[in-house]
């Protein structure tokens, strides 16, 4: 079985799936290579093993720790990988997976407190970190608090026995559980919550509610997971685009790269990593100023005639696009 695309050479078998929640599945994945990587980052997948349809996906296992590379996986209705991973890939089948990405990782933190925050599927890299620092850093003081729609929703239920954590039910809480959302009083009750390590991982709103709390109550080491890039509303002025096909106007704020401009008004696009690394977010830019930030998956020939990873592409003025 030839590699898909260069971007993800690592061939893995999948060895189990593990249900978790009603709509969450755990992949298990034997790679006969050694597959470097750290706590709390996440790789491409080549969907459907083929070139031009990668997503990104948290390695939600624990280098040093978990038996298996896993990949920790929320149906989406409409969601291409989501659905092939879950419904389609099969115990025995391989998949294609590119190098790990990401800074979002506790391995190079000095500080030894830590507050630890998920929402939802955002608790992949939280737990693939909660393993690592009960290995690695058993001395840490770590705190967990874990946001699910209902009790049913937690995902890694077994495995939260093993440390100590706060489980916040939006709905139905039973016991064992706190009823509601994350709040202020919550996050009060951690005890030195200034001192901590705040790491957080889950939906954008949930993450950027987070970020306010935790800084108006002292904490100056905040870190959250930029996988889950919010869509911003789209804006009626600003930085105006023009793309030729089909014909379309637009405008984003000035500051935005050209992929949230293209996001918030839903022009077609492709992204996975976000960071100019996988390449699928190539985009013809015919005129207008812009500076990059990576141009790696591009050949000399593309770059002369003006394609842009648009998720590196800061325009400065108005562009015109392909
Ligand atoms: S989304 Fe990967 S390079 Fe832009």
């Amino acid at each position: 079985m030839t590699m898909p695309t260069p971007q993800c050479p690592w061939r893995m078998q999948v060895h189990h799936i593990h249900q978790e929640t009603p709509d969450v599945w755990t992949l298990s994945l034997l790679c006969h290579d050694y597959y470097p990587y750290r706590p709390g980052q996440h790789a491409l997948v080549s969907v459907g093993n083929s070139a031009d349809t990668l997503r990104a996906y948290t390695l939600s296992s624990t280098p040093g720790v978990s038996e298996y590379i896993t990949l920790t996986v929320r149906r989406i209705d409409d969601g291409t990988g989501s659905q092939w991973l879950t419904r389609d890939v099969k115990r025995g089948d391989y998949i294609w997976l590119s190098d790990a990405m990401g800074e979002f990782t506790c391995d190079n933190e000095p500080n030894d407190r830590f507050l630890l925050l998920a929402a939802g599927c955002g608790v992949t890299p939280i737990m693939s970190m909660r393993r690592w620092l009960a290995k690695y850093r058993p001395q840490a003081d770590v705190q967990v608090i874990f946001n699910i729609r209902s009790p049913q929703d937690v995902i890694f239920a077994d495995e939260w026995r093993n440390y100590p954590v706060t489980l916040v039910a939006e709905n139905n809480a039973t016991h064992g559980f706190v009823s509601g959302r994350l709040s202020r009083e919550l996050l009060q009750s951690v005890p030195d919550i200034a001192s901590r390590t705040v790491m957080t991982c889950g939906p954008a709103p949930y993450m950027e509610m987070v970020e306010k709390e935790v800084k108006a109550l002292g904490v100056t080491r905040f870190f959250k997971e930029k996988f889950f890039t919010p869509v911003a509303d789209a804006v009626n002025s600003g930085l105006k685009f023009t793309k030729l096909q089909p014909a379309q106007e637009f405008y984003g704020p000035v500051g935005t790269t050209l992929l949230e401009a293209m996001e918030s008004n839903k022009v077609p696009v492709q992204a996975a990593c976000r960071a100019g690394v996988c390449g699928c977010c190539k985009t013809k830019v015919v005129s207008g100023d812009y500076t990059v930030t990576s141009t790696m998956t591009l050949s000399e020939q593309e770059i002369a005639d003006g394609y842009v990873l648009a998720c590196s592409c800061h325009p400065q003025g108005d562009l015109v696009l392909a």
